[in-house]
């Protein structure tokens, strides 16, 4: 990764966002994007998706076996020395979510309901789908990266940092994600195309419903998997853990280079 100046301190926002989704049962939020009817008006779409962890790490501590097929097949693991305030996901680049950002400036907002601890956050900002097949960069997929890496600091490196990694490969992190689904997981990026007719017959022999894919670079899996990276610009907490006091907290992005957020109390 080339040096470039990165946002020197974590969001404001993050630390309160894990804390409340320590405390949940559930890592799954609703994200809306905007699609385009036949009469070109903008349309709501929405859909669940369950949070993959700040990139560049997925969620959960990699299972053991997760591990073990990065090692024996030759993928390895990346130093972890990077950490973001953008959001993951994994998806099929078949879906209609990855057609609908390119549409649409990749606008999208997140939805999160913590029912134990009574809060509501939403996430506004821009989605980057990454992750094209074999590390083929065309020019979206460069794009999408460049804008990445923009929010990535060395961790704990501080004020001002121009982290350089030697050795982080961005190919390895999102095999990294792959591996971090279960082999069934896997195999559902080999599912028929989805949202097509039952009715249909899947493009190729290659296409069904209950594989499990161990080869973390199937070639027909890895065709349709990526990650979905979420760069916020505004997020809002909606507090209601007292009901004679419910708060509103909003945080806007002011300064993206220099990882500036302005925190303002709204009424409810
Ligand atoms: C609990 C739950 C978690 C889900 N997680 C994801 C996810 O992480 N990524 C994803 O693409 N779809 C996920 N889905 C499926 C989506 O809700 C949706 O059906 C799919 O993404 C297709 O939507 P689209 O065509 O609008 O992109 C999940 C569904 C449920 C019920």
């Amino acid at each position: 990764m080339t040096p470039q100046p990165r946002p020197p301190r974590p969001a404001p926002w993050r630390t309160p966002l894990l804390s409340n989704l320590s405390k949940s049962n559930s890592t799954s939020f609703s994200l809306g994007t905007v699609a385009y009817n036949a009469a070109n008006k903008p349309i709501p779409r929405s859909r669940t998706v369950e949070f993959r962890g700040f990139w560049p790490k997925p969620a959960s501590s990699l299972h053991p076996s997760a591990i073990e097929s990065l090692k024996t097949q030759n993928v390895g693991l990346n130093p972890d020395l990077y950490e973001s305030d953008f959001l993951s996901i994994t998806t099929d680049a078949r879906m209609g979510k990855v057609p609908q950002l390119a549409d649409s400036d990749d606008v999208v907002e997140g939805v999160f309901w913590f029912p134990e601890v009574e809060a509501q956050w939403r996430v506004r900002g821009r989605a980057y789908v990454v992750g094209a097949p074999g590390g083929v960069l065309d020019g979206d997929e460069v794009e999408a990266r460049g804008r990445v890496e923009k929010g990535m600091r060395v961790k704990g490196e501080g004020e001002g940092g121009f982290g350089v990694v030697q050795g982080w490969e961005w190919e390895r992190q999102i095999t990294t994600y792959f591996a971090s689904h279960t082999p069934v997981m896997r195999g559902s990026y080999k599912n028929p195309r989805p949202g097509r007719p039952r009715s249909e017959a899947p493009e190729n022999s290659e296409l069904k419903l209950n594989q499990k894919v161990e080869d973390l670079n199937d070639p027909v899996a890895r065709e349709n998997f990526r990650v979905l990276v979420i760069c916020p610009r505004e997020v809002e907490r909606l507090d209601f853990s007292n009901p004679e006091d419910v708060r509103r907290t909003n945080w806007t992005l002011v300064d993206e280079d220099g990882g500036g957020w302005k925190e303002t109390e709204l009424w409810p």
